[in-house]
C-alpha cells in the first residue's frame, strides 16, 4: 500500500507518499481500508520530531480516519467485511489501510459521508473527555474555550452547547464568526484583548467555569484571573510555551482552582475503549441526526499533504482539513 512518511524530521516538503507493506490485522482489529482521513497538529509536531508515536505504533502518521471493512481478527465478531466505519488511532491513518483495534470504530451513520466521518473522532473524543470526563462541564455554566476556530475548539464549541453550558471563545477576528454560528455567545480577539478581562466584564464578574487551554505557559496567569471559583482549567496543548516565569499560587486558593493537563494518543487502551463507548452513548444519536457536526475547512487529495500541513501551520484552516485517499 501507498503512505506518508518523512525521510528526516522538518519542513512539509519532506513529506512523500511512499510503498510500505499493508499491516495485518491482529486478533482483534480490523483492516479498513481508508476513504478519507484528517490532519491534526499532532501530525505536523510528528513530522517534526516533536512527537514521536507511542513505543509499537507505525511511524505512519495520521490519527483518524473512515474507510471500508477489508479483513478482520479471528477474535473480531462485531463487524463484517464491508461495513462503513470510522474511529481512532494512535498512528498509521495516513495511508491506504489502517489497523484498528476493533473496539475504537465506530459505525458511519448512514446520512455522513466517509469526509465527515473522518473529521470526527480526534477532535469530538478530545473536546468530550475534557470537557466531560475531566472539566465535568454542567448546565448554565460558562466554558472559556482557547483557539476556538481550531478542529478540536470548533467540537467543544458544540459539545458545551449540547451540555447546555455556555461557550466564550478566543480566536484570531477571521475566525469569530464560525464560532458564533457553532453558537459561542462571545468570541474574543486574543490578538487585540485581554481576554480575562472580558471574560469578567461579560460574566459580570464571575468568570468562566470550565477553561480549555491549548496556549500554555503565556496564557496560565490569565487562565486564573478569568476562572470562577471552583473553576476547572484543562491543559491539552503548549501551542505558546512551556515555561512560566513567575505565577502567584495565592489566586489558585481563593478560587479553588483546578489546573489539569491531559492526552490522549498515548492513553491505555482500556480507557481509549471506555472514552469511545461513552461518547458514542452520549453524542452519536445527535451526530447521526446532525445536530452536531464536524466544520470542514478544506476537503483535499492526500496528494497534497504537504500544502495541507502548511495550511494548518499558518493557522489559515477554521476546523479540519480532510484528506481524500480513495
Ligand atoms: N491533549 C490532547 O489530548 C489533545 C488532543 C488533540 C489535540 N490537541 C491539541 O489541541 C490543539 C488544537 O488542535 P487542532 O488540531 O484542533 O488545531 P488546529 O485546527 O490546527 O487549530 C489550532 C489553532 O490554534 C490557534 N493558535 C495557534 N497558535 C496559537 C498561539 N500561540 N496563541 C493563540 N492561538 C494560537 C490558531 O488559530 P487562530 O487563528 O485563532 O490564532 C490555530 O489555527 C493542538 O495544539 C493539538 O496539539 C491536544
Amino acid at each position: 500500500m501507498r503512505a506518508v512518511l518523512t525521510d528526516r524530521p522538518g519542513g512539509p516538503e519532506n513529506l512523500r507518499i511512499v510503498d510500505v507493506p499493508t499491516p495485518l490485522p491482529g486478533p482483534m482489529e480490523v483492516l479498513v481500508q481508508v476513504r478519507a482521513t484528517a490532519l491534526n497538529r499532532a501530525d505536523t509536531l510528528q513530522r517534526k520530531g516533536k512527537y514521536d508515536p507511542p513505543e509499537g505504533v507505525t511511524k505512519v502518521p495520521g490519527l483518524e480516519a473512515a474507510g471500508v471493512v477489508t479483513d478482520l481478527g479471528s477474535d473480531v465478531r462485531r463487524w463484517r467485511r464491508g461495513d462503513r466505519v470510522f474511529g481512532l488511532l494512535a498512528g498509521g491513518a495516513h495511508a491506504e489501510y489502517a489497523v484498528f483495534h476493533r473496539d475504537l470504530l465506530l459505525p458511519i451513520p448512514d446520512r455522513l459521508s466517509f469526509v465527515e466521518a473522518a473529521a470526527i473522532p480526534e477532535v469530538f473524543l478530545t473536546a468530550f473527555q475534557a470537557l466531560v470526563l475531566i472539566g465535568h462541564i454542567a448546565r448554565d455554566e460558562i466554558v472559556l474555550i482557547h483557539a476556538g476556530g481550531s478542529g478540536v475548539g470548533t467540537a467543544a464549541i458544540q459539545i458545551a452547547r449540547v451540555y447546555g453550558a455556555s461557550p466564550i471563545v478566543t480566536a484570531s477576528a477571521g475566525k469569530h464568526e464560525a464560532c458564533r454560528s457553532l453558537g459561542a455567545v462571545l468570541a474574543i480577539d486574543y490578538k487585540s484583548q485581554d481576554f480575562a478581562e472580558e471574560v469578567m466584564s461579560f460574566t459580570g464578574g464571575t468568570g468562566a467555569n470550565v477553561i480549555l487551554d491549548f496556549i500554555g505557559a503565556p496564557y496560565l496567569e490569565a487562565n486564573v484571573r478569568a476562572s470562577a471559583v471552583d473553576g476547572r482549567v484543562v491543559l491539552l496543548a503548549l501551542m505558546g510555551g512551556a515555561t512560566v516565569d513567575s505565577l502567584g499560587i495565592g489566586s489558585l486558593f481563593r478560587k479553588r482552582l483546578t489546573i489539569t493537563a491531559s492526552t490522549l494518543r498515548n492513553r491505555p487502551l482500556p480507557y481509549k475503549i471506555d472514552l469511545v463507548s461513552r461518547f458514542a452513548d452520549s453524542l452519536m444519536a445527535m451526530i447521526a441526526s446532525r445536530k452536531i457536526a464536524p466544520v470542514i475547512d478544506t476537503v483535499t487529495s492526500w496528494e497534497n499533504i504537504v500544502d495541507a500541513h502548511r495550511r494548518m501551520e499558518a493557522n489559515l484552516n477554521t476546523g479540519k482539513i480532510v484528506l481524500k485517499v480513495a
